[in-house]
């Protein structure tokens, strides 16, 4: 169903979000049919370019981001009509009048923050100041939302003085991927889990989100936040949250928000023994981390792990384990839930139990495994064995499913004016709030993050910390 017409204004569009995620997304929206005629797009950046040289720039992006998916000549000669180009400067007056020129008062309004933060609040206050906004309007604000609870706060204050609540649209990609959301239908959509998901039947969760990439180019950025900020106060925050939320009362922006808000007021706070930082070495050919930053005593964590309590009802007594990292063996993201033992064994007690363990497998291979016991076949007597029962999605919904990105859906939402996979500014602050005296502690004591192996799984003492409680991490591979 096409949404409604719009004008979408993306600021930093000739910037690496734009070219490799967004300008991509939309083309694949519109190839969908999703884009209505009067939907208009206009790239905009302090670069002068021409429109065709925009196209140009853009064309090169799907082929060097979308390869063998990239969109042929004439879909893009189609989807090019309706993108334009205008310069403009973010500290200054040039531009925004022309900008404003361009734009129709009766559709739909949206300007995508694609720049760094500290451009944030002049494209705010700009957007003010030259009368674009109006009642339609919307912001779609990127990551980091800040990088800290004071500069976070700060930030929701000058958005705050131009927009309302219900305007801003904190982006926080993992809610769009499809999987993630996916959480919420296997929970809400099934009696079967729902029961069982509390401290009294769940022993464990694990939440890995492992990365085989280095920092990459992205070191000025990575350097100066690290796993904890750039991974762990968002993605993992939201995930842990879609697991350990009480059922909403519906799927509306505010029920769904009110709930993940909960979970995090919920949250212990997290003794520095519960935490240990990692920083990958040089390998074979690989360069090592501190040698990507360029700054050979870097302290920053390119691999966390944690683990979390949460003092509710539900879950007090289920520690939540949480680790992501860098130079991993494998790219993998998913959740574990652990389930305890049954309470008493007919088969004796030495039959040997394996754990209930629902997994949900957020990427590569995206899909669910639930590990059951089952009698092993033969006359050999009451023989028990846990098996896999393994649903892959592209299996179960054809392999040719083209499972969307995260950037396609959410960009689509902020267009209909849902606000059900946006961060909310409480939810951000809260965030914040618990992450800022867990890095500051590590501050306090002058924690050096532990080496670890490129392609390994992450630092040993990372396996210390789970082995302690007698549990174990899941292999990542
Ligand atoms: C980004 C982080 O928000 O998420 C990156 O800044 C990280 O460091 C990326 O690599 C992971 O996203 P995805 O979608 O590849 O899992």
């Amino acid at each position: 169903i096409p949404v409604e017409p719009f004008d979408l204004v993306i600021f930093g569009a000739t910037g690496d979000l734009a070219r490799r995620k967004i300008l991509p997304a939309l083309c694949r929206r519109y190839a969908e049919g999703q884009m209505p005629p009067e939907g208009r797009i206009i790239g905009a950046a302090r670069t002068e370019l021409s429109r065709e040289d925009f196209h140009t720039m853009v064309s090169e992006a799907f082929d060097e981001f979308l390869g063998a998916s990239a969109p042929d000549a004439a879909l893009r000669a189609e989807f090019f009509e309706r993108l334009d180009y205008i310069t403009i400067d973010a500290l200054g007056d040039d531009g925004w009048s022309d900008l404003s020129g361009r734009l129709r008062d009766d559709v739909v309004r949206a300007f995508y923050f694609s720049v760094g933060p500290s451009l944030f609040g002049p494209l705010a206050t700009g957007l003010g100041r030259f009368g674009l906004v109006t009642p339609e309007t919307r912001i779609v604000v990127e990551k980091p939302f800040g990088n800290d609870l004071e500069t976070a706060r700060a930030l929701n204050q000058t958005l705050a003085a131009h927009f309302n609540e219900t305007q801003i649209y904190r982006i926080d990609h993992y809610l769009g991927k499809e999987t993630v959301q996916n959480l919420m239908a296997v929970r809400f959509a099934n009696i079967l889990f729902e029961p069982l998901w509390n401290a009294r039947f769940v022993d464990h969760v694990q939440i890995t989100v492992a990365e085989t990439v280095g920092v990459g180019g992205r070191g000025a950025y990575y350097d100066k936040s690290g796993a904890m900020r750039d991974m762990v106060q968002n993605h993992m925050m939201q995930l842990l949250c879609l697991i350990a939320m009480e059922p909403p009362y519906s799927f509306e922006p505010d029920a769904v928000r009110d709930e993940k808000l909960k979970v995090i007021h919920a949250l212990d706070p997290v003794e520095p023994r519960q935490v240990v930082r990692g920083q990958y070495g040089g390998g074979a050919d690989t360069a090592s981390y501190a040698e990507e930053v360029e700054t050979p005593d870097s302290n920053t964590e390119s691999y966390i792990a944690l683990k979390v309590g949460i003092s509710n009802w539900r879950w007090k007594g289920t520690p939540f384990y949480l680790r992501t990292g860098k130079r991993l063996r494998a790219r993998t993201s998913e959740i574990a839930v652990t389930f305890r033992d049954p309470p008493h064994s007919i088969f004796g007690e030495d039959a040997p139990w394996k754990a209930n363990i629902l997994v949900i497998r957020l990427q590569p291979d995206e899909g669910m495994t639930l590990k059951v016991m089952i009698k092993e076949p033969g006359p050999g007597g009451m023989r028990l064995k846990d098996v896999a029962l393994d649903m892959s999605f592209a299996d179960a919904l054809g392999e040719d499913m083209h499972i969307p990105d995260a950037y396609e859906r959410l960009i689509m939402d902020v267009i209909r004016g849902n606000q059900t996979l946006f961060m909310r500014g409480d939810e951000v602050e809260a965030a914040w709030a618990w992450t800022d005296p867990i890095i500051a502690a590590w501050q306090k004591t002058a924690d050096t993050p532990k080496p670890y192996d490129p392609g390994s799984s992450g630092p040993d003492e990372a396996l210390k910390l789970i082995h302690l409680d007698g549990r174990s991490w899941r292999e990542i591979r």
